[in-house]
């Protein structure tokens, strides 16, 4: 029997993730969108492209959820990005609501799923979506430091001219200016980058990855990324699924793990079929503890203000 995905919000994120999940073939697609016809249409596009690309997946378009029951994992894409004029508390109440709404409806039909997480402000988001499905820590996932870590891996192979299959890097913390990327730990071919690249032209690397995403959003004028950040989800859905037990970097709540409690944060963990199935705790050096705590210290901000939002 072939698993069952679904992902919710068809718009640039959720249909680009849903073509690359049918593409696998190991699951059947199920994708939702508030806006009427829109998944069904786009769905319909994707199941056309099977005979052509060969893959049987089926893809389900659809407004409510009973299309979705059953489901083994369910992406949360839904949201709205951030408009003009609009403040960061604006923007943090609405996508509560819809993924605060979006969560309700899952749990109901899927009770036994692992959920990842992609609507931003991602650790936020992934916090409430803890909250609201009352599913333990290990089920509640959100994707970031695989984004975060291809850019950072992007950015290094260019610089080195090699293949971005050789860099290893780990990014901690986070999903926003407070990423924490542990050069230490980032390697091309095995040899430490800090031996191959000038410091001054790391530290430039490590501040573009930084600023990855606005970068992006700078130069498409309207909306944001969507072809790595679906790339990384369905990285994510692949260890799970395929209990590959990878270890990436991902948003989980921790409950004590490098000294923090009860926040989303990005750190390495081993995926498989039961979700995250282990945080690995790496020894940090004073200076990335203290990046990490800050990184913590912006999360918890948004967390206190949904809290006075009404979370
Ligand atoms: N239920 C289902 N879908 C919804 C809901 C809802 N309550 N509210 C909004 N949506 C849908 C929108 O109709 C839209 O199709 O979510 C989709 C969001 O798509 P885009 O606006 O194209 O945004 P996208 O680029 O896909 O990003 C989605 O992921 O990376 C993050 O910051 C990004 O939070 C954003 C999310």
């Amino acid at each position: 029997m072939r698993f069952k995905v679904t992902v919710v919000g068809a718009g640039n994120v959720g249909a680009t993730l849903a073509q690359r999940l049918a593409e696998r073939d190991y699951a059947d697609v199920v994708l939702v969108d508030i806006v009427e016809g829109l998944p069904q249409g786009k769905g319909l596009d994707m199941a056309q492209s099977g005979p052509v690309i060969g893959f049987d997946s089926t893809i389900t378009g659809a407004n409510t959820y009973e299309a979705t029951a059953g489901s083994d994992i369910v992406i949360i894409t839904a949201g709205i990005a951030r408009k003009p004029g609009m403040s960061r508390d604006d923007l943090l109440q609405t996508n509560m609501k819809i993924v605060g709404g979006v969560t309700d409806q899952v749990v109901k039909y899927s009770p036994n799923s692992i959920l990842i997480v992609v609507s931003n402000p991602l650790d936020a988001m992934a916090h409430l979506t803890l909250k609201r499905s009352g599913f333990p820590r290990n089920r509640v996932i959100g994707m970031a430091g695989v984004l975060d870590t291809a850019r950072f891996r992007t950015f290094l192979a260019l610089e080195l001219g090699a293949s971005v299959e050789d860099i290893q890097a780990y990014v901690l913390g986070g999903h926003g200016d407070t990423m924490v990327p542990l050069v230490r730990y980032t390697t091309c071919g095995g040899i430490p980058v800090s031996e191959l690249i000038a410091k001054d032209r790391l530290d430039a690397i490590v501040k573009r990855t930084r600023d990855g995403g606005a970068e992006i959003v700078s130069l498409l004028k309207t909306g944001s990324a969507y072809y790595a950040p679906s790339a990384a989800t369905a990285q994510m859905v692949d260890s799970i699924l395929l209990d590959k037990k990878r270890i990436l970097p991902c948003a989980v709540q921790l409950d004590g793990e490098y000294g923090i409690k009860g926040l989303f944060i990005g750190v390495p963990v081993k995926l498989g079929a039961k979700g995250c199935e282990q945080i690995i705790q790496i020894k940090l050096t004073a200076e990335e503890q203290a990046q990490l705590d800050k990184s913590a210290g912006a999360v918890k901000e948004l967390v206190d203000a949904m809290a006075r939002l009404g979370a």
